[in-house]
């Protein structure tokens, strides 16, 4: 999408010119409206009136120019947003979320009466809330204004009167407010670049493309990128990713960015499935609904997206992204059930079914990964099975861990970012599901735990390293209804990560 110019100025709230400018607006601790003084007696009698009570989530548009006292603002409409109680406990997931909220429903309202210039008067967030909230509205506005409409005719999407500039004002604590809106931005940013790469088709996203990104990224923000290409990695000896590839007409890539800051002392790995158009190969999917597989490359769009803002703050921990990528497609050279194949960490596995593709392209680049870099961690994220969906729905992502810590620190990052996660276990009882009678594991464990038995099958290439899996089958698309998520792709678990990477500290797992 055509990205939105985001600024903030200590100059005087009067002189903003453009279409509409955000006042907060709160209650008491009785729920009794507090009067801002921006429009003061108008807001009484409008609150007398019961038209505004400053409810969360509540708002009011007032057209300053036919408005007595607040003539003197040269925006063209003031909204008045209303936030509730003002936070007496510091409970910072949930005022995020209602920031992320507001700033979802405010970006709304500026669709609906096409207006293309946005300020907020920022030092009307309430003093608990100015760095955590300032970065959730900015986030919330941002995300809220999404659209893509690249393959509609100009007439049809108004590019016209799309939002184009966003100017936060502050004259208290104008350095934390700018921190918080600087964060929001490089996050927001990176969320509508996933979306945008999972609403592409999978005709014109195929493994190329998504190469094109990463090389892309690395140019912007000056970090390593390496692409191996079907030679490579038929040298490399990448054999699940060789065999899901098989029956395509798209060459596979497996995708490397590398982010190596001056000084450090530990590695993240983040590693994302990139299956660019999953039609189940041999083991064909129903027609109906299969063209949502084009979805099915969002665990790597939120790795390569999440890797660009990351750069971007540079933080002092190294952090690789890694994204094997292909379609999966039949043909009379595609893998059929019964295949033996050979992974790069030289396990053999006997491929059952040929629709659960997704772990055998991850399995060799999670053994790849944890070789050649021998990281501290490894997250990988992928659209893995649809049994996720009918244990957690689209409300929560999956985890799985080896690592209790890793797997905390994740959680907490997904809340702090509005992508809840709830673990489920592993285990041997279920990695037994996985025995084969021909080689040295089998690619499905059957219906029972699905979702975990997939997560096993992941696990044996992590070895010992800490390690958590994320099912985000369920919450890549359709994700909760929010304010700030549209429909179709969610770009879910961008956030996360990036957060995960600025909490980070020095860790011993
Ligand atoms: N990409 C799918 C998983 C999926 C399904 C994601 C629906 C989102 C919505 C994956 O490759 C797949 O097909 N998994 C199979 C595994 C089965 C054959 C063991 C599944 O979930 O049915
Ligand atoms: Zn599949
Ligand atoms: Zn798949």
């Amino acid at each position: 999408m055509t990205p939105i110019q985001v600024a903030v100025s200590k100059g005087e709230e009067t002189k903003f010119q453009g279409d509409v400018a955000v006042v907060f607006v709160y209650q008491d601790k009785n729920k009794k409206i507090i009067l801002p003084s921006t429009g003061k007696t108008y807001l009484k009698r409008v609150n007398k009136l019961g038209d505004f009570e400053a409810k969360s989530g509540q708002l009011h548009l007032a057209y300053s120019q036919e408005n007595r006292e607040l003539k003197k603002y040269n925006a063209a409409r003031i909204c008045f947003v209303g936030c509730g109680q003002v936070q007496t406990k510091n409970n910072e997931i949930e005022t995020a979320e209602n920031y992320r909220d507001l700033g979802g429903k405010i970006a709304q309202k500026a669709k609906s009466i096409k207006a293309k210039s946005l300020a907020v008067f920022a030092d009307t967030i309430e003093a608990s809330a100015k760095e955590t909230g300032t970065q959730a509205l900015a986030e919330g506005i941002l995300l809220g204004s999404y659209v893509f409409n690249k393959y509609k005719k100009p007439d049809l999407d108004n590019k016209e009167t799309l939002l184009k500039k966003l100017t936060f004002y502050a004259k208290d604590s104008f350095s934390i407010i700018k921190k918080g809106v600087l964060r929001g931005e490089n996050s927001a940013i990176s969320v509508a670049d996933a979306r945008d790469m999972a609403n592409e088709p999978g005709n014109l996203w195929t493994p190329a493309q998504f190469a094109q990104y990463a090389q892309d990224v690395a140019k912007e923000t000056g970090i390593e990128c390496t692409v191996f290409d079907k030679k490579k990695l038929q040298s490399m000896k990448m054999g699940g990713i060789l065999a899901v590839n098989a029956g395509s007409q798209d060459p596979p890539k497996l995708i490397v960015l590398d982010y190596v800051p001056e000084k450090y002392t530990q590695t993240i790995m983040f590693v994302g499935k990139g299956l660019t158009f999953d039609s189940g190969g041999v083991s064909l999917k129903p027609a109906a609904g299969m063209q949502d597989m084009k979805y099915d490359m969002c665990g790597g769009a939120a790795v390569l997206a999440s890797m660009r803002a990351i750069a971007k703050e540079k933080p002092a921990v190294r952090v690789v992204g890694i994204v094997p990528s292909t379609d999966n497609m039949m043909s009379g050279a595609a893998t059929k059930p019964g295949d033996i194949i050979t992974h790069y960490n030289g396990l053999t596995s006997e491929v059952i079914n040929t629709d659960a593709e997704g772990r055998l392209i991850l399995a060799d680049a999670l053994a790849y990964g944890n070789k050649h870099y021998q990281p501290d961690c490894i997250i990988d994220l992928a659209t893995l099975t649809g049994a996720v969906i009918i244990a957690l729905g689209h409300h929560h992502t999956g985890l799985f861990s080896n690592n209790d810590k890793l797997s905390e620190m994740l959680a907490k990052a997904g809340d702090e970012s509005g992508e809840p996660l709830w673990r489920l276990p592993l285990g041997k009882e279920y990695s037994k599901q996985l025995d084969s009678d021909v080689a040295d594991i089998k690619n499905v464990g059957g219906r029972e735990g699905g979702s975990i038995t997939a997560a096993c099958y992941l696990e044996k290439f992590v070895d010992d390293t800490p390690w958590a899996h994320m099912d985000i089958a369920g919450t890549a698309w359709d994700f909760t209804k929010k304010s700030y998520i549209p429909k179709g792709p969610s770009g879910n678990s961008v956030r996360t990560l990036v957060e995960f990477v600025r909490n980070w500290k020095k860790t011993k797992f």
